[in-house]
């Protein structure tokens, strides 16, 4: 993705982004290369495999793309270079505070254990030269309780040692928030703050669930306008949606973008930012982002600058980086 000089933004906050839908073809260069792994593709091909095209019929088959890059993710080695890879891709396109995701358990198919996994992706975001949060996915499926379990003390065992937040990602169609309750109660016991991919692949009854669960963010949220009394409280409660148009486009969470509500949410005061989830997948990054939402849906550089400072609200990090966000996006915004 070619970056284009723009006067405003030039300075970018990514809250939703996958370590696994990160993984661009140079990046799959090389970890391959590093653990003499023979990638199955090159150039056009292997471009096509760790991406989907404007024919991706859902999230399904949009999540099938991770295949790849996870198995090139099964030592701390590799987990290590591409959390410093992504980070530092991440500084050249302008982003100055970057929370990265990523499902431990994912990662433990050579024998790495969920810790061995998350001490590797600290190590490299250390490397990176922009600041960084991690987020720890806990994910959709039947018969890993125990697995979600385990992602779920790391994060408390390591929250503000390199572990800002936990998540729930995966299926939302098929497994639905309702039965993730359990795990749920117990993170909310433990203290640690999470944000719950919901609203994207169900209806705005998972995002009901994942608000009464106790999350503080919401990955998505696309699909609230079902239901105008949630649209109202989640403006009321100060809420943030994180939402990402290429991936939201892709996924098909809207049938046609033009009924995207992104510019409905914003306008009723809804704190909305924007995030790019997959950027390999989508074969985006976070400056293309802003710029699709300006040229398809009129966002003007105004309202860009208050998406930018939603996203420094809703960071989780304390308040000195907050601030320090803020004055980076807004100068002088801290004062009044
Ligand atoms: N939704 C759920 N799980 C995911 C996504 C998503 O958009 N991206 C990567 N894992
Ligand atoms: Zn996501």
């Amino acid at each position: 993705m070619e970056r284009t000089d723009r006067i405003f933004p030039d300075k970018y906050i990514d809250l939703h982004l996958h370590l696994d839908g990160a993984v661009t073809s140079d990046i799959a260069k090389r970890l391959a290369d590093m653990q003499g792994i023979a990638l199955p593709a090159d150039g056009e091909a292997l471009e096509k495999l760790l991406s989907v095209g404007d024919d991706c019929k859902d999230l399904n088959e949009f999540l099938d793309c991770f295949e790849l890059p996870l198995k090139l993710l099964q030592t701390t080695e590799a987990l290590n270079e591409c959390a410093y890879l992504v980070a530092e891709k991440m500084r050249e396109q302008g982003v100055i505070y970057a929370e990265i995701r990523f499902a431990p358990q994912l990662h433990c198919e050579k024998g790495l254990t969920q810790r061995n996994a998350v001490d590797a992706v600290i190590r490299g975001l250390s490397r990176s030269t922009i600041k960084t949060g991690l987020i720890l996915c806990c994910m959709r499926g039947e018969g890993i309780e125990e697995k979600n379990l385990e992602t779920a003390e790391l994060a408390e065992e390591y929250l503000g040692k390199g572990v800002n937040a936990l998540d729930l990602a995966g299926a939302e169609g098929l497994f639905p928030t309702e039965n993730f309750a359990e795990l749920f109660a117990k993170i909310r016991k433990s203290g640690v703050p999470f944000t719950i991919h919901a609203g994207e692949a169900d209806g705005a009854e998972s995002v009901r669930k994942a608000l009464e669960f106790g999350a503080s963010r919401i990955g998505h949220g696309v699909r609230i306008k079902e239901d105008p009394e949630l649209v109202s409280l989640i403006a009321k409660r100060g809420i943030p949606l994180e939402m990402c148009p290429n991936s939201n486009r892709l996924t098909r969470a809207v049938e046609d973008m033009k009924d995207y509500p992104f510019m409905d949410y914003l306008a009723c005061g809804i704190k909305v930012t924007i995030n790019t989830d997959d950027p390999a997948i989508e074969s985006t990054d976070i400056a293309e982002e802003f710029r699709y939402m300006e040229s398809r849906f009129g966002l003007t550089a105004e309202q860009q600058r208050q998406v930018l400072l939603n996203s420094a609200d809703a960071a989780f990090a304390d308040d000195d980086v907050k601030k320090w966000l803020k004055e980076q996006i807004a100068p002088g915004v801290n004062e009044k």
